[in-house]
């Protein structure tokens, strides 16, 4: 076979023959009313600055305020400051800030699982999606379990990607996937602000469509939630605010918001146009709905890359308009599956060794088995490790 079809070479090999198999399917022991869910409450933040330097503060917070309809999203893509992890970056931000916040109160955060957003978006989102697939790491200290990406694995299909050699029967017109991921970035830009729209400038409103597109600045919420019996603690990146940030004791929702791109429907959709479209629904849910993120606001392009539209919906409510519309998933359903895998994980991952947790496209199954590391990830950074051993 030609080299891209390769598999990329593993950074782990197994610690034991045993491999625990949790099968999706039948689909109907999930279904009926949802684990009880507790509404997430942020306990820590950090931003990353523009050379994506860590920082213990507000400062890369961003501020909605509606673009220009109109606008291109292409514009500038020769110039995109485009970030990638080099490193892998385990769980080290999303550990500094919580250590931080634990120094401060004096007391650890108890909790049964600690990850990126992302991690749980792909659990929770894998029953309702047959080419979802995913590798991960995890392991338990202290009755915790961390779960972390497979970045190496990651790196390596990347890379994989990268050598293969483009279609062959590719239209002039259809642009790449470099240029697709330029536009989401570039309607952030198009979209947010530095500082709340009551100080910002007009002229920095104005010239929106030419400042620099970079994803090097971000802000992440680390937010404590509970699904089920089974408590979490969660850090993922948010894309800005779209109104002031309520002071931490009043207990109020961040009114945090989420900004999506997809394409355009044509005027009269078919039921093919509708379902691509509601199948997108479910990651801007899962996503959103995971660190409490209550606005999800979709700016529709055209296949040409031209803003046409943007939409607000609230992330509660969409559940209920697909369940309404193609009923192509189950909000329910996929909470449930996601507490019943983290109940299968309790009873697995224990001790200090390593565990891989695995879905293949189409496999049907998530598998988790003991494994040895060959790059030495420390899935629990140093610093976290000492500053627990203090406490
Ligand atoms: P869109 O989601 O509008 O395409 P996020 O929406 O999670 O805040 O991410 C912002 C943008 O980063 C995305 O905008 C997309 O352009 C890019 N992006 C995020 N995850 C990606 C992935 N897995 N592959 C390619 N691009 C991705
Ligand atoms: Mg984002
Ligand atoms: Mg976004």
């Amino acid at each position: 076979p030609p080299q891209s079809e390769e598999t990329p070479t593993p950074s782990y090999t197994p610690a034991s023959e045993q491999v625990h198999r949790f099968p999706i399917q039948p689909l109907n022991r999930f279904q009926g009313p949802c684990a009880s869910i507790k509404r997430p409450r942020e306990v820590a933040h950090f931003s990353y600055d523009e050379k994506h330097e860590y920082r213990d503060d507000d400062s890369s917070i961003s501020y909605y305020h509606p673009p220009d309809i109109g606008a291109d999203l292409k514009e500038g893509f020769q110039d995109f400051n485009h970030y990638e992890d080099t490193t892998d970056p385990h769980l080290d931000s999303l550990l500094r800030a919580l250590m931080r916040k634990e120094k401060k109160d004096g007391k650890k955060e108890v909790v049964d699982f600690v990850t990126w957003r992302g991690m749980m978006t792909k659990i929770m989102t894998a029953p309702s999606d047959m080419f979802a697939e995913f590798s991960m790491f995890a392991t338990s200290r202290d009755g915790t379990i961390y779960i972390e990406e497979d970045f190496p694995g990651r790196a390596a299909q990347r890379a994989a990607e990268a050598s293969r050699p483009p279609p062959r029967f590719q239209s002039p017109n259809q642009p790449d996937h470099k240029m697709m991921t330029y536009w989401g970035y570039k309607f952030e830009v198009l979209s947010l602000l530095p500082t709340p729209p009551p100080d910002t400038p007009e002229t920095i409103i104005r010239n929106r469509p030419k400042a620099p597109v970079s994803n090097h600045a971000q802000h992440c919420s680390i937010i404590r939630t509970a699904f089920g019996p089974h408590s979490l603690l969660l850090g993922g990146e948010v894309d800005g605010l779209s109104g002031p940030k309520p002071p931490p004791e009043s207990d109020h929702p961040i009114p945090w918001i989420e900004l999506k791109t997809a394409e355009e429907l044509p005027p009269r959709p078919a039921h093919r146009d509708i379902l691509k479209f509601e199948r997108k629904l479910l990651k801007f849910w899962a996503q959103s709905f995971l660190l409490g993120v209550p606005k999800v606001i979709v700016g529709y392009r055209s296949k040409q890359g031209i803003l046409t539209g943007v939409q607000q919906l609230e992330t509660g409510r969409l559940p209920g308009m697909v369940r309404r519309g193609t009923n192509c998933w189950d909000g329910n359903l996929c909470i449930n599956f996601a507490a019943a895998f983290l109940a299968h994980l309790k009873t697995i991952v224990k001790g200090d060794g390593v565990y891989r947790i695995e879905l293949k496209k189409k496999a049907g199954v998530i598998e988790v088995q003991e494994v040895v590391r060959k790059d030495c990830g420390d899935i629990v950074s140093k610093d976290f490790t000492e500053w627990r051993q203090e406490l």
